[in-house]
C-alpha cells in the first residue's frame, strides 16, 4: 500500500482547490524612492524598473500603487546633503517628510511607512552617530526618534527602523506617544542581518558606509536564536509589527517568528534578490515571471504576513494574468 499523492494533481482544478498558500496584491508593500529636483524619473541602474522620482512626479508612481491593488508603500529619501549627524533626515522639509505629504494628499488611504535610519543622511554612511571610530548607541537614538517623529508629523502612517541600534523602539515609542503621535505604528526591522543582499540598494540610496561595515549593529547570518531575541526585544518595547530581512536567505527566520510570536511579520526582499533575478532573466537563464512568484510564495509559505518587494508592481500584473 502507498499513497496516490497524485491523484489531487491531476488537473489545474484540483491545484486550484486544495493550493495552501496563495499570493494576492494585499500581501505587497512597494518600496519608493523620493529624489530632490523637479521632473524626474530615472531608472535605478542597480535595480532595473524601480525608478527614482521628484516629488513633482510621485503621483506616477503612486496611481500604478492604486490601480494594482497594493495597499501601502515603504518611502525612501535621497536628500542632497548629508553631515555628522543626519540633519536632513529630521528636517521637516526633508524629502521623505515631503514625500510623504505628497503621496498622502494624493492617496489619503494608502497605507505610507516611512523608513527611518540615518546611512543615507550621514557623510560616514553609517546608521547612527559616531563617536570616535564607532556608533554611539544611545546618542543615535534621541535622533532616530527624532526622525520618527518627523515623519510622523508629516502624515505618516506607520514608521520602520532599519538602523539596529539598541532601544530604537521604545526610544521612538516614547516620543511619539509623548507629542501626541500615540495612533502612529512600528514596524521594525527587527531581524536585520548583515547581509551582502544589500548592495543594489546602497547603490540606489549612496548610503554606502565610508569606513568599516555594519557589523556592529546588524546580525551575524549565522544566527538565529539571536533574531528571536532581537524580535522579542522589540516586541516587548512596543514594535507592532516585526520584520525580517533579508528574505529568501532567511526564510528559516520567517518560520521561526511566525510560530514563537503572535504579531504580524513582514519579510523584506531585498535589493540583491532582485538584481539576481533580474539579471538571469536578462542573460536568458530563467523565466523572470516563474522564478520571481515562486520566491514571493515560498516567502508567505514561510510565515509573512506582509511581503516588501520591488517586484510589487510586476507581480501584481503577473497575478491578473493567471
Ligand atoms: C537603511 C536600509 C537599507 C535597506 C533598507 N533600509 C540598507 C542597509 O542597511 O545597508 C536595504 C534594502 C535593500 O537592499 O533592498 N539602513
Amino acid at each position: 500500500m502507498f499513497s496516490r499523492n497524485r491523484r489531487l494533481r491531476e488537473n489545474g482544478a484540483i491545484r486550484d482547490l486544495i493550493r495552501e498558500t496563495v499570493l494576492t496584491p494585499k500581501d505587497f508593500i512597494y518600496p519608493i524612492f523620493a529624489v530632490e529636483g523637479e521632473n524626474i524619473k530615472e531608472e535605478i541602474e542597480s535595480l532595473p524598473g524601480n525608478y527614482h522620482y521628484s516629488i513633482d512626479r510621485l503621483h506616477e508612481v503612486i496611481d500604478e500603487v492604486k490601480a494594482g491593488g497594493i495597499r501601502g508603500v515603504l518611502v525612501f529619501g535621497i536628500p542632497d546633503s548629508k553631515d555628522e549627524i543626519a540633519s536632513s533626515a529630521f528636517d521637516e522639509n526633508g524629502i521623505v517628510q515631503r514625500a510623504v505629504r505628497k503621496i498622502k494628499e494624493i492617496a489619503p488611504e494608502l497605507w505610507v511607512i516611512t523608513d527611518v535610519c540615518m546611512c543615507q543622511y550621514t557623510s560616514h554612511g553609517h546608521c547612527g552617530i559616531i563617536y570616535g571610530t564607532k556608533v554611539d548607541n544611545d546618542k543615535s537614538l534621541e535622533y532616530l526618534a527624532k526622525i520618527a517623529l518627523s515623519h510622523a508629523k508629516a502624515g505618516a502612517d506607520m514608521v520602520a527602523p532599519s538602523d539596529m541600534m539598541d532601544g530604537r523602539v521604545m526610544a521612538m515609542r516614547n516620543l511619539l506617544d509623548k507629542e501626541g503621535y500615540k495612533h502612529v505604528s512600528i514596524m521594525s526591522y527587527s531581524a536585520k542581518y548583515c547581509s551582502a543582499f544589500y548592495g543594489p540598494f546602497r547603490d540606489a540610496a549612496n548610503s554606502a558606509p565610508q569606513f568599516g561595515d555594519r557589523k556592529t549593529y546588524q546580525m551575524d547570518p549565522a544566527n538565529l536564536r539571536e533574531a528571536m531575541k532581537e524580535i522579542e526585544d522589540d516586541i516587548m518595547e512596543g514594535a507592532d509589527i516585526i520584520m525580517v530581512k533579508p528574505a529568501l536567505s532567511y526564510l528559516d527566520v520567517i518560520r521561526c517568528a511566525r510560530d514563537r510570536h503572535d504579531v504580524p511579520v513582514a519579510a523584506y526582499s531585498v535589493s540583491g534578490e532582485y538584481a539576481m533575478v533580474k539579471a538571469g532573466a536578462k542573460m536568458g537563464v530563467i523565466n523572470e515571471k516563474a522564478i520571481a512568484m515562486e520566491m514571493l510564495l515560498s516567502m508567505k509559505r514561510a510565515g509573512a504576513d506582509i511581503i516588501i518587494t520591488y517586484h510589487a508592481l510586476d507581480a501584481v500584473k503577473w497575478l491578473k494574468e493567471d
